[in-house]
């Protein structure tokens, strides 16, 4: 061959490889969402870029340029807001005060509970407390006898009502004494957990880790194992636990590696699932379903009202079984990941809610019967870690308290509680009823005149704003002096336990209309004629800017 029809050759093979590179990468960017959580490695950069800094407590008061008069009425209902507190909560902040020094998850958590700029102030004036001595019902009760309806869920653990968990794990720590922390064997109920996980999944196989995002690590790796492919791909927003493969971006120290991140319910995404070779498995936080592509609404983000959410089941359903084909088609591995909504939105989970059957699934939270576990459950082909033909090339993972016996015997008694007709009562009819409870809670805020709403999920609600406002985040603070208790990212995730009747639905709703009553009267609500959720984003972003340079 001579060199010049070498080289045209060489050309046209460069070219036939770059050209489909080049448009496989163009496609890959078209499927990211447009906003920065879309974005991993920028949004990793620019929030290294943000400068730290707090308003003093004069510009607290009025940052959003309110008249002094307003800016005065802020301050004297901070002031009593601080009385309050110390009288009600004096034993638990002291005892939040003097862990706070050695618990850096207490530090964290204590920082972001609002915006930044507002932390110092609020810190230094509202000490809240973070020790709890009881809990039935669907009450709390901290440790100096105030006594709250309970919207945290414990993150979601909490669906039966918290008499069941006790419940589950008396049974449990019973059954399990007998062999107290004996690991390597197993409790025979571990069979009947096989049994019933397998009917609730429709797979085949099960795994026993102990948190979910074990699970999610075993499930991905799994999936690797099995396809021989690297990538992942997780939908913009979606919260998979705190692995460094599903979390890339700020609050993950790492450069994101071998993960896509990809609009949800989008056409371009499943473009790039037909299209690319290299994709594992496609993780699904079903949860998005109330948010699509927006990351978990905490309190620490709310600098406006633009906070926005709603559910479309039957869209996210449609979604879902589009994934589900193009999956199935390119052998890519459909990982739900039901941590969250198992259990909760259905008995069968998101799976059955969406009516969508998974490759894998993931289970934890309130499957350990208020005990802390992960579960992986797939089917056979994919559950399997080693191979026949090359048994050394194994997929290893073990993990000491794997099948650990009293949450084995705890998460049988939950189980086995799913069959009591109490619980089969609380299934019937659930989102029928929880659609009807959210509605009348907005009639409610709608007819008290406040600025807010919810938007919910079955028993999982977020509470949006109606009107601009620099001062949302100081609804959580009220409404813990309704007695009231949300979780630290505040009003973004209200968590119902099933076991909520009518009466302590009407008892939280004249709670939390009272609490945003008492704020509006305070001012906070007040603003600007003028001002949107943009022009406050960007007086936020020039105040940066200033002191940045
Ligand atoms: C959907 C989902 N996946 C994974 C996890 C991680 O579970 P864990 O906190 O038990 O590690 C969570 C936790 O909130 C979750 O909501």
């Amino acid at each position: 061959m001579n060199e010049g029809i070498a080289w045209s050759a060489l050309g046209l093979g460069v070219l036939g490889w770059t050209l489909p590179r080049a448009w496989r990468r163009l496609q890959l960017s078209r499927a990211k969402h447009r906003s920065l959580a879309g974005h991993a490695r920028m949004a990793q950069r620019v929030a290294r870029l943000i400068p730290g800094y707090a308003y003093d407590e004069d510009r607290f008061y009025a940052v959003d340029g309110a008249p002094d008069e307003v800016a005065a009425r802020r301050r004297a209902a901070m002031r009593r807001l601080e009385a309050l507190y110390d009288r009600r909560f004096a034993r638990g902040a002291a005892l939040t005060a003097q862990a706070r020094e050695g618990l850096s998850d207490l530090q964290f958590t204590g920082h972001y509970r609002v915006p930044f700029q507002f932390s110092p102030v609020v810190r230094a004036h509202l000490r809240t407390s973070s020790f709890v001595a009881r809990a039935w019902g669907v009450m709390l009760e901290d440790v100096d006898g105030n006594v709250f309806h309970d919207l945290t869920g414990s993150y979601g653990v909490n669906v039966l009502g918290v008499d069941a968990y006790k419940a589950c794990m008396a049974e449990g720590l019973a059954e399990a004494a007998a062999v107290g922390p004996i690991l390597g064997s197993y409790l025979p109920c571990v069979a009947d957990n096989i049994a019933r996980l397998k009917e609730l999944s429709g797979l085949d196989e099960v795994s026993f880790h102990m948190s979910g995002t074990e699970a999610v690590m075993q499930a991905v790796r799994l999936a690797r194992y099995h396809t021989g492919r690297r990538h992942l791909v997780r939908f913009t927003g979606a919260y998979h636990g705190w692995w460094e493969d599903v979390q890339p971006g700020p609050g993950n120290p790492l450069p994101p590696r071998d993960t896509y991140t990809l609009r949800d319910m989008d056409e371009r995404s499943l473009q790039v699932l037909a299209t690319r070779r290299d994709i594992a498995c496609v993780l699904v936080n079903p949860l998005q379903a109330l948010h699509p592509n927006r990351p978990a609404p905490g309190d620490s983000s709310l600098v406006d009202s633009s906070r926005s959410a709603g559910a479309d089941r039957a869209a996210y359903a449609a979604w879902l079984k589009r994934l589900r084909e193009v999956c199935s088609a390119r052998g890519i591995v459909l990982i739900i990941d039901e941590i969250f909504v198992g259990f909760r939105i259905a008995k069968g989970g998101a799976q059955e809610y969406f009516g969508v059957q998974a490759d894998m699934v993931t289970y934890g939270k309130t499957l350990g019967g208020g005990l802390p576990v992960g579960v992986v459950c797939g089917k056979r082909a994919l559950m399997k870690r080693f191979r026949d033909e090359r048994p050394a090339d194994i997929c290893f993972a073990r993990g000491t308290f794997n099948a650990h016996p009293q949450v084995m015997a705890a998460m049988n008694a939950f189980l086995r509680r799913l069959d009591a007709p109490e619980v089969v009562a609380l299934y019937a009819g659930l989102d029928a009823r929880w659609n009807a409870r959210a509605a009348r809670f907005n009639a409610a805020l709608r007819d008290a005149g406040v600025p807010v709403q919810v938007a919910h999920l079955s028993s999982i609600w977020t509470v949006l704003f109606t009107q601009p406002s620099r001062y949302n985040w100081m609804l959580q603070f009220y409404l813990r002096a309704h007695g009231l208790a949300l979780s630290w990212v505040g009003s973004g995730r209200i968590v119902f336990s099933l076991n909520y009747g009518e009466a302590d639905m009407d008892a939280v709703t004249a709670k939390f209309v009272a609490a945003a009553r008492e704020m509006q009267a305070d001012g906070w609500w007040w603003h600007d004629p003028q001002a949107s959720d943009r022009t406050i984003r960007r007086s936020i972003l020039l105040e940066m800017l200033r002191r940045k340079l």
